[in-house]
């Protein structure tokens, strides 16, 4: 967890609409930060004393993962990797699967973006059930690089999506925890 102050601020800014986008869903909604540049800079602060001197790339998945995602890795100057969902970008790229809560989908990366040996940082703006993430780092295993971190805005505790990303015995970090 972070700095307290920092904590309290995001709770005011973050807002929690009940049953969006269904029935029992408490969508927590990031927009609110983006109204406030110092609030935005200062959670980038906080990313980037997390992953620095610690990465070569930084991984992100669309969308809200661009958000923080490109910032950090800019103020790292390391590469920033989009991560994207099935069938917007060309190929070559490599594929994996994983399940939603009905069905499933799919996320893909372009090949040779990232490279083997290198350490990866996956960036999020949320970990709820830990499955897109999981399977990003499954993306970035299959081309011979290490995920290091994943670092999230928000963690939603009682998903435990945490257990799902332990097998890549890499930090996880979030800024807030509900
Ligand atoms: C949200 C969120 C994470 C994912 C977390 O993305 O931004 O990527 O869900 O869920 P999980 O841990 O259960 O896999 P969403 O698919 O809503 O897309 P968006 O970022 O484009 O809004
Ligand atoms: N993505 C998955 N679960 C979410 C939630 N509760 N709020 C916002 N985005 C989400």
């Amino acid at each position: 967890m972070s700095e307290p102050q920092l904590v309290k601020r995001l709770e005011e800014a973050i807002e929690s609409i009940p049953d969006f986008p269904k029935d029992g869903i408490l969508f927590r909604d990031i927009t609110p930060i983006f109204l406030n540049p110092d609030l935005y800079e200062d959670i980038i602060g906080e990313f980037v004393n997390f992953s620095r001197g610690k990465i070569d790339a930084v991984c992100g998945i669309e969308s809200r993962g661009y958000l923080f995602g490109i910032a950090i890795a800019v103020a790292l100057k390391v590469p920033f990797v989009l991560i994207r969902k099935a069938g917007k970008l060309p190929p070559p790229f490599v594929a994996e699967s994983y399940d939603l809560e009905y069905g499933s989908a799919e996320i893909e990366m372009r090949t040779g973006q990232i490279k083997a040996g290198q350490r990866i940082l996956i960036h999020d703006d949320l970990l709820a059930t830990g499955g897109t993430t999981e399977a990003a780092a499954k993306l970035v295993e299959k081309q011979g690089a290490t995920v290091s971190q994943f670092s999230f805005l928000i963690g939603l505790k009682d998903l435990q999506g945490e257990n799902r990303l332990k097998d890549f015995n890499a930090e996880i970090f979030s800024i807030i925890e509900y």
